[in-house]
């Protein structure tokens, strides 16, 4: 199993947005997913009682020992992928998302002080010494360029691609408890979260390739 965990300290940056756009987007290509709410805020699980789909299944945890429990369950039950969703703010349970995952995922939005504001939870990733990309999250819809900050860490390699356009189907989706590729298959917005989801599974699949042969390079 994969797992994912959207972080980063910043609110408002479009966590749990993304954790549900890019949820269904995986689910529509067939794969088994769970989203495990690590926040209470609940904003998933209030998307999961506007929503009439029973998949994917939303798992809330509300002490840092949880989440390893809860992705055990999940790996045993046959889930592929699953999504966890954090608070923001660097409490235990943030750290211990941080911890499980094989993807850290950081979502800003195109300005160098949203940016810099991520870097606490950038140092705790690496202190970690886990794999992240950068989302660059409601980005203007037109002429976006990229600040100094967005810039190197494009440079670096380090940013998901695309970006994600400021779209209304985003806060639409989420308020009709759909994921945006359900709200507007045809739509623009749908169209960014399907590319980034074909991003993201390109580096688990390539992580996965790469413990395998690490494994079999101790195993020879
Ligand atoms: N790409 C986008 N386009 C338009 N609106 C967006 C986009 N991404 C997020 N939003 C909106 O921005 C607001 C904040 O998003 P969201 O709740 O996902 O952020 P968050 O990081 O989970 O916040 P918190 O830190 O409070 O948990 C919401 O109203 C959401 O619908
Ligand atoms: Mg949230």
């Amino acid at each position: 199993m994969h797992v994912v965990a959207l972080v980063t300290q910043k609110g408002g940056s479009g966590k749990s947005t993304l954790a549900v756009g890019l949820a269904v987007a995986a689910m529509a290509r067939g794969e088994r997913v769970a989203l495990v709410e690590a926040d209470a805020q609940g904003t998933i699980s209030k998307w999961r009682e506007r929503r009439e789909n029973l998949h994917p299944r939303v798992e809330r945890v509300d002490e840092p020992a949880e989440i390893e429990q809860i992705l055990s369950r999940l790996e045993a039950e046959g889930v592929w992928l699953a999504i966890i969703d954090t608070a923001a703010t660097d409490n235990a349970l943030a750290a211990r998302a941080i911890a499980s995952a094989d993807l850290c995922l950081i979502p800003a939005r195109p300005s160098p002080a949203d940016i810099e504001a991520a870097i606490p939870t950038l140092i705790a990733i690496r202190r970690l010494d886990r794999r992240f990309g950068f989302i660059l999250n409601q980005t203007p819809t037109r002429g976006c360029r990229l600040s100094e900050a967005a810039t190197s860490l494009n440079s670096l390699g380090l940013l998901a691609l695309p970006f994600i356009g400021q779209r209304n189907d985003h806060q639409d989706a989420l308020g009709a408890g759909l994921g945006v590729t359900e709200f507007a298959p045809e739509g623009k917005a749908s169209e960014e979260i399907v590319a980034l989801w074909g991003w993201i599974s390109e580096r688990l699949i390539m992580e996965s390739n790469d413990h395998g042969q690490a494994a079999l390079k101790t195993a020879c």
